[in-house]
């Protein structure tokens, strides 16, 4: 089957799709977006964290036909280069990196919570992240750049 959505804010339009394909194998595989991990597959890492119609979700749980007409937007449009988003420049600048493989999940996940809860408490920042996993980090880094992040 064919899928159009706007992805990033152009259309796009991904042919030969499979019924049961996730909108992150059609990011990854079909539209050349890599920055959506794959990890789990199962809904459980959060590696793959995307916004979909302006809400975070995780891209592998999404089936391909389910973002036919819609509005995705991926860690490749927050933040540029020579421009990071400030949630991006406070996990560098926290040292909240090791692998990266979680971080691009992250950094979606808490440019969604600071655009809804601009300065959340610590609890806020642990339940917001509960759904991404970091196997290298102890979070501790990630919390305070989330932290940091909010402070700027
Ligand atoms: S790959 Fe989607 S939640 Fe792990
Ligand atoms: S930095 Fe390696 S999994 Fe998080």
């Amino acid at each position: 089957m064919r899928v159009n959505c706007t992805v990033n804010g152009e259309p796009r339009q991904a042919d030969g799709v499979w019924e049961g394909e996730s909108l992150l194998y059609v990011l990854r595989e079909r539209l050349g977006l890599p920055g959506a991990k794959n990890a789990c597959e199962q809904g459980e890492c959060g590696s793959c964290t995307v916004y979909l119609d302006g809400v975070a979700v995780c891209a592998c749980l999404v089936a391909a036909g389910q973002a036919e007409g819609r509005d995705v937007r991926t860690v490749e449009a927050i933040g540029k280069e020579d421009a990071l988003d400030r949630v991006q420049r406070a996990f560098l600048d926290a040292g909240a990196v090791q692998c990266g493989f979680c971080t691009p999940g992250l950094v979606v996940a808490v440019h969604d919570l600071l655009t809804r809860q601009p300065e959340p408490s610590d609890p806020d920042i642990r339940e917001a992240l509960a759904g991404n996993l970091c196997r290298c980090t102890g979070y501790e880094a990630i919390i305070a750049a989330v932290r940091l992040a909010a402070s700027r």
